[in-house]
């Protein structure tokens, strides 16, 4: 694993200015935060800071605002969730760099938090532009990057800043690094993935990457669909990308070659409608009629990869086996999570997850806690599932 520097390598910091970048981006509903557990992953890290009498600098974007001004995507909206949930009084800084960040700093007490404003409010953060990252970079004495989330992203906030001040990993990012290095760094064999989610087009390189990785990649979800197609099954009405079979064809080839074992359900459950509840049928993948919908995997298969997860010592995951928003094609994937709950808590698993789907996923089956470590990163965590490197891991590396 690259090396980087954490919170332990600080020395005093009493007094001085910490620019951190968390993520904030969470979800919204009639104004007000409906999901905090981004919030809740900055406390760590925050803690720290304040007890060691940082003035501590909160950098972070909120949606897409793409270098404009939007009153809607103002950081003051989650202000008051923040503070509640670091059980403290947290400053609204208008700006994110220049005169009037330098001069809320003068007024930070030693341990006091502010949070700038909306990185993506300024056109030079996602263009990771020099002049903008000295500007912001001027307001603190170290940096600090405790947003896994976003270092998917070369951006000012991300990356440029490390290049410009001694630079640290918090504490969230530090067990995020950590915990994907043990699941597909180094991981213990054998490995299995599960790949779930509606489109193969969206994870190509997830599953490309994934076959010279895994000893078992069990495929799930729409995607499953395509792959069922390129092995000449009809699959009726289902999702499917049918331009896509000879992709699918390729990394069924890739797999073989890599020694890795691909799992596609072999009994599927169908509607005819997609709602709440229909009539359904379980069936073999050979049955499926040609006004059917393949909702869900079959229980026969789920059995069959609950058998798989029990001889692997590693697992990782990545979206849905079925429509699990809706019931009944939530069984897959619920009985799968729970096998892989189950198996992590007898000591037997190491399984780590991530990605937005997977989370809620996860959390309805009920089997999020017992996970050994959920990210909170989307389109990170799958560029990692890629094996890419991410810039603002990169920025950070020593
Ligand atoms: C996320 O929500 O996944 C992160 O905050 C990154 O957001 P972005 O995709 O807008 O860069």
């Amino acid at each position: 694993m690259a090396n980087f520097k954490t919170l332990d390598d600080l020395g005093d910091i009493k007094g001085k200015r910490a620019l951190v970048r968390v993520d904030l981006n969470v979800p919204m509903a009639d104004g007000r935060v409906s999901d905090a557990t981004r919030l809740k992953a900055i406390i760590p890290t925050v803690s720290e800071l304040a007890d060691k009498g940082a003035k501590i600098l909160l950098l972070a974007h909120f949606g897409r605002p793409k270098g404009a001004k939007h009153s809607e995507l103002s950081l003051s909206m989650i202000v008051e969730k923040l503070s509640e949930i670091l059980n403290k009084e947290v400053m609204f800084v208008a700006e994110m760099a220049g005169p009037v960040v330098q001069q809320s700093v003068e007024i930070l007490a030693d341990g006091d938090v502010a949070v700038l404003e909306n990185s993506r409010f300024n056109a030079g953060e996602e263009s990771n532009d020099i002049a903008l990252a000295k500007a912001v970079a001027a307001n603190g004495d170290f940096y600090v990057n405790d947003a896994f989330s976003a270092a998917h992203r070369a951006h000012v906030t991300t990356a440029g800043l490390a290049h410009l001040l001694p630079s640290y990993a918090g504490r969230t990012m530090e067990a995020e690094l950590k915990a994907l290095n043990i699941a597909l760094g180094a991981p213990q064999h054998p490995v299995a993935a599960v790949v779930g989610g509606a489109k193969v087009s969206s994870k190509l390189d997830v599953l490309q990457h994934l076959v010279t990785k895994v000893d078992h990649l069990i495929i799930g979800g729409g995607m499953a669909n395509t792959f069922l197609a390129a092995r000449g099954i009809k699959v009726g009405k289902s999702l499917c990308e049918h331009d896509l079979t000879d992709t699918a064809e390729e990394i069924l080839e890739a797999a073989d070659a890599a020694n890795c074992t691909v799992h596609l359900p072999y009994d599927v459950v169908v509607a005819k409608e997609f709602r709440a509840n229909p009539p359904v049928r379980t069936v073999n993948v050979h049955e499926v009629g040609e006004d059917d919908m393949i909702l869900d995997v079959g229980p026969a298969a789920v059995e069959a990869l609950a058998d798989v997860l029990k001889i692997c010592k590693t697992l990782v995951w990545n979206g849905p086996m079925g429509a699990f928003e809706i019931e009944p094609f939530d069984m897959a994937t619920v009985s799968l999570a729970r096998t892989a709950a189950a198996l992590t808590k007898e000591g037997s698993l190491l399984s780590v997850a991530g990605g937005g789907d997977t989370v809620a996923a996860l959390a309805h089956a009920g089997a999020k806690d017992d996970f050994t470590f959920v990210s909170t990163a989307g389109g990170a965590f799958l560029e990692w599932m890629e094996g890419k490197d991410l810039p603002g891991v990169q920025a950070l590396e020593i």
